[in-house]
């Protein structure tokens, strides 16, 4: 599979590019901002990108690549969408911090190509999120916590990943977050039931969330820690990989690893404590 890594020079871009090769993945456009201070350069010295140079969106020839996998910025969204659509080929994002009407985006675009989205691409994340579903589900009174820890250098908070799983939260008992969310303030009298969000930013944490619920007495708390980016890299590889095989249509990685229904299932069938 031909690959075009958008946010190429990023901290996240070069985890992809080192781990193409063990996914059999060649890197043919490494896509870069108009800005960018590494336009022209050779890319990553990886034997099977040889004489792959940093490019712009705008240089990207029909047939360069087979799919395209973005980890740039939100700003950067429609641009690396039209990409998509220019060349025809499907796009994995995985930016965070989009806007609603960015999302609203991706379900446009994905009626001509498909587009799979995951504000975090690592297994352990998609499986946890169905955790939170199942266990707000049976504890639907619960108070709810969402608690992330992440680089000094991350532009976002709360990130897409604690969004994703305040949404989880908020569908196992079968509301909205937007219902429900009391937000990141820390302030005021918190309303019962809520879900709120506490955000922490230092040094070179790669990725931690913790998904704390809470009621009299007692509280279960559900934790995922990141300690290397191949995870995420990983993730989305395995991802493009899927998402070639797919028609036109707006993917998750639930979707793409199968795993979604059979806990909802599960937790339907439960009696709420
Ligand atoms: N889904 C997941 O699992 C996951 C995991 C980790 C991070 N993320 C998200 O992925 C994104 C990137 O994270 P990161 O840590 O790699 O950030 P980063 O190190 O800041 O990299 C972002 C890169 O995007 C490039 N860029 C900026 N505007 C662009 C444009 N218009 N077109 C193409 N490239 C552009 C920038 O460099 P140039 O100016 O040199 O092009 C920069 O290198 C963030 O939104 C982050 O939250 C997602």
């Amino acid at each position: 599979m031909k690959l075009g890594i958008i946010g190429a020079t990023g901290r996240m871009g070069q985890a992809v590019i080192r781990s193409a090769r063990k996914f059999d993945v060649r890197v043919t456009a490494a896509i870069v901002s108009q800005y960018s201070t590494r336009y022209g350069e050779p890319i990553y010295p990886n034997p099977d990108s040889a004489g792959v140079r940093y490019q712009r969106a705008a240089e990207i020839q029909a047939g360069q690549v087979d799919v395209l996998i973005d980890f740039s910025l939100p700003n950067a969204l429609s641009d690396n969408v039209a990409l998509a659509q220019r060349l025809g080929v499907p796009i994995v994002v995985c930016t965070t911090g989009l806007a609603a009407t960015q999302r609203h985006l991706l379900y446009t675009v994905a009626q001509e190509i498909p587009v799979l989205y995951a504000a975090n691409t690592s297994v352990g994340v998609t499986l946890l999120r169905q955790l939170v579903q199942l266990a707000a589900a049976v504890l639907p009174n619960s108070d709810i916590e969402i608690i992330e820890a992440h680089h000094s250098a991350k532009r976002d908070g709360p990130s897409g990943t604690a969004i994703a799983l305040g949404e989880s939260a908020a569908t196992g008992r079968g509301q909205t977050l937007a219902e429900v969310s009391a937000g990141v303030r820390g302030d005021g009298i918190r309303a019962a039931g809520s879900i709120g969000f506490a955000v922490i930013r230092a040094a070179d944490i790669i990725g931690e969330h913790t998904v704390l619920l809470a009621h009299a007495g007692e509280r279960i708390e559900l934790t995922h820690r990141v300690s290397s980016r191949r995870v995420f890299a990983q993730g989305a590889l395995q991802a493009a990989l899927w998402l070639q095989q797919q028609p036109a249509g707006l993917y998750s990685m639930a979707d793409m690893l199968q795993i979604e229904t059979q806990l909802l299932q599960l937790a339907q069938g439960m009696k709420p404590l």
